[in-house]
């Protein structure tokens, strides 16, 4: 699969993957080498990533704990002291290997210790793959308020080894693929089609829908690389999405939902405020709507879990003038964003996603 460009940095697949790392941490000249990992990437991905690295420089691992509940502020102080600890200095460079949650706060310290220093990216999961690790946004949670805190920095290099998904849980796949569904629904409606026959493809065709996904969210990044316009397309469904995801996590009586099961939800909540908006017709809305549900089901959601959930709105991050932003979709791979809805009609929108 070809090189992705970016805007300083490239995107390298499976086979040119390590030569080019290891060229980059070559060409760096770096004094440390620091792998954030969590207990599951240092069990499963770290042993078979390490064979690929041929660097005389020294390694240090630094462990955290996995879950979206760990991406926080006291997260990022252990590892900001982790590094001091061991002696990181301006020339050291941070490997994220794991998942969204290691990318994104491993991007957040990388780029706030000693002023910045390097990071790379190395996704092992289809949702760091396709979304996390490629864009330069990075940050963490505010308690419940998701990504509030953070930067945008580009990483030196993000490397996408597909085999790291074999070992990956089916609900962990199935996370990443909304976030490729939500790529096809606002930039391609060809790529949003490929997804109706997705239970036939196979392994060469999800990695070629995966390095089509990334050069969709690169192309989009690069027009608007801090989000003053275009780049808003990519919230699509985030708004309720997020508001979702975060009442659901602070919640003890609901599971915690992945990120891409909350971001499902809310792409056809937000697809039924498009359609309420004459923007799509009803042939496109229940078309997105069974093929969301077929993948991820319905997800339980209470008559009093609705203000809650509303409440959580004002803080996203799209919003401005106190006023709710939300993306919709403008037809299948295309949107408009900055657009106000009335909170009756995110009341029906949750109304028809039960039925
Ligand atoms: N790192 C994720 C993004 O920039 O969108």
């Amino acid at each position: 699969m070809n090189t992705i460009t970016a805007a300083d940095y490239t995107i390298v697949f499976n086979e040119n993957a390590y030569s080019a790392l290891n060229e980059v941490l070559q060409k760096n000249k770096y004094s440390k080498l620091f792998i954030l990992v969590d207990e599951n990437t240092n069990e499963y991905c770290l042993p078979e990533f390490l064979p690929f690295l041929a660097t005389e420089t020294a390694i240090e691992i630094i462990e955290i704990e996995s879950g979206e509940e760990h991406k926080n502020i006291q997260t990022c102080t252990e590892v900001w002291s982790i590094l001091t600890d061991l002696g990181a200095d301006r020339k050291s460079v941070l490997i994220n290997l794991g998942g969204g949650v290691i990318t994104d706060l491993g991007g957040f310290v990388a780029s706030t210790f000693k002023r910045g220093i390097d990071f790379i990216n190395i996704p092992t999961t289809l949702l760091g793959m396709v979304d996390a690790s490629v864009g330069g946004k990075n940050g963490v949670d505010l308690g419940a308020l998701k990504n509030q805190v953070g930067t945008i920095t580009n990483p030196q290099l993000v490397v996408v080894d597909t085999r790291f998904l074999n070992t990956l849980p089916q609900n962990q796949m199935r996370s990443g693929l909304a976030e490729m569904l939500k790529h096809g629904l606002i930039a391609d409606a060809n790529y949003w089609n490929e997804f109706s026959d997705l239970a036939q493809k196979d392994s060469t065709q999800l990695d070629q829908l995966i390095h089509h996904a990334i050069v969709i969210k690169n192309e989009i990044v690069q027009q608007d690389p801090t989000e003053l316009g275009i780049r808003k397309a990519l919230n699509f469904g985030h708004t309720l999405g997020h508001a979702i995801e975060s009442y659901f996590l602070e919640n003890e009586s609901k599971v915690t939902l992945l990120h891409g099961e909350a971001i499902a939800v809310g792409m056809i909540l937000e697809s039924y405020l498009s359609l309420q908006k004459k923007l799509i017709s009803e042939d496109n809305y229940y078309h997105i709507k069974s093929t969301i549900k077929s993948i991820f089901g319905t997800v339980e959601i209470l008559e009093n879990d609705l203000t809650p959930i509303c409440d959580l709105l004002i803080h996203d991050k799209k919003n401005e003038y106190g006023k709710v932003q939300f993306v919709l979709l403008d037809g299948i791979g295309s949107i408009k964003y900055n657009q106000e809805v009335a909170i009756e009609l995110i009341m029906s929108a949750f109304q028809e996603y039960k039925s």
